[in-house]
């Protein structure tokens, strides 16, 4: 059985990868650590907890950082909307969220277990944290699925840098730079980057159609806090296509055989302050050595995924 621990600044597609993974039968989900992004962190803590009950599980939510480690917050309610699932009138949850902090219980899930899993879908602050309090505790971490940064120059943000990293780029460049085997699930791979890769894990009209003849509490779920993502795309692309970052960093984790394309390279953060801040910068000259620098291999990138064995796995979620 596959155990991870998940942090998420859920929004409406980290809710949706949230689902993905509480419903799957062969990976254990130790807890949820919660995280300022997409929207404040008492917002993705509340949207943890409804993701939580929806899935029909309860597992511990610890809420984490409010705010980035240096620069000031920013947030993507334009994308998800201001509950950050669409505003679609989701009630407030049952379940309620752990009195420990997300770093604290990070540490503490991660000294306790071997072969832990994390997977993270929002700013990097927590985990960065952790990695500062405790390094030689994070160490042990088996491997880190990160959804975040971008490799070809399509980030969304700003020309170079995408959301989760922009966020808080100080952060990701500690997480990027610690160590442990990091796999990166860039922007491209989900959205309609270079055209090539990303439309495939895009869910058209007629993916939304089937979701909506599934008809559980789950699809019924997933198409109500879709709206605002839908509206957002529509604006840029004038088609129907929901797109699912945090879903596609799911799938790499619990599906590594839909990885079509996977190469190392060697990544850090920018984090000068200039135009590239919280640019992922990509260089893919791992393991060679150019002039008096040597260029280590730190990140795997997924570069493409299977999208229709990714659209079945998002399907299958929901019966
Ligand atoms: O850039 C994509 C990321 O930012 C995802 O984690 C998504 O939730 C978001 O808004
Ligand atoms: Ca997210």
């Amino acid at each position: 059985m596959r155990k991870i621990i998940i942090d998420t600044d859920t929004g409406s597609d980290d809710a949706i990868a949230l689902l993905m993974a509480l419903s799957d039968k062969n990976t254990e989900v130790l807890a949820l650590t919660t995280v300022f992004g997409n929207v404040s962190l008492k917002q993705a803590t509340r949207n943890a907890l409804i993701s939580c009950e929806v899935a029909g599980v309860s597992v511990p939510v610890y809420p984490g950082m409010d705010r980035p480690l240096i620069r000031d917050r920013i947030e993507a309610i334009h994308v998800h909307g201001s509950d950050g699932l669409g505003d679609a009138g989701i009630l407030d949850p049952k379940l309620k969220a752990e009195n420990v902090h997300a770093v604290t219980a990070l540490i503490e899930l991660i000294s306790k277990h071997n072969d832990l899993e994390l997977i993270t879908l929002g700013p990097l602050t927590n985990v960065a944290l952790a990695m500062r309090k405790a390094p030689d505790i994070l160490k042990r971490l088996k491997k880190i699925i990160c959804m975040g940064g971008a490799q070809l120059g399509y980030a969304a943000e700003t020309e170079v840098a995408e959301f989760n990293v922009l966020a808080d780029p100080e952060a990701a460049k500690i997480v990027f730079e610690f160590g442990v085997p990091l796999i990166m699930v860039p922007l491209e791979v989900c959205l309609n980057g270079d055209g090539r890769h990303g439309a495939e894990t895009i869910l058209d009209e007629l993916d939304l159609d089937s979701i909506k003849a599934i008809n559980t509490p789950k699809s019924e779920f997933l198409l109500k806090i879709s709206s605002s993502l839908l509206k957002f795309h529509e604006i840029y692309y004038g088609d129907v296509g929901l797109e699912l970052p945090d879903p596609c960093a799911v799938a790499v984790a619990l599906r590594p055989e839909l990885i079509l394309n996977v190469y190392p390279a060697n990544v850090t953060v920018d984090t000068s302050g200039s135009l590239s801040y919280g640019q992922t910068v990509v260089n893919t000259k791992g393991g060679t050595v150019l002039e008096d620098q040597i260029y280590v291999a730190n990140v795997s990138i997924v570069s493409a995924l299977d999208g229709k064995g990714f659209k079945t796995m998002i399907k299958e979620a929901l019966r």
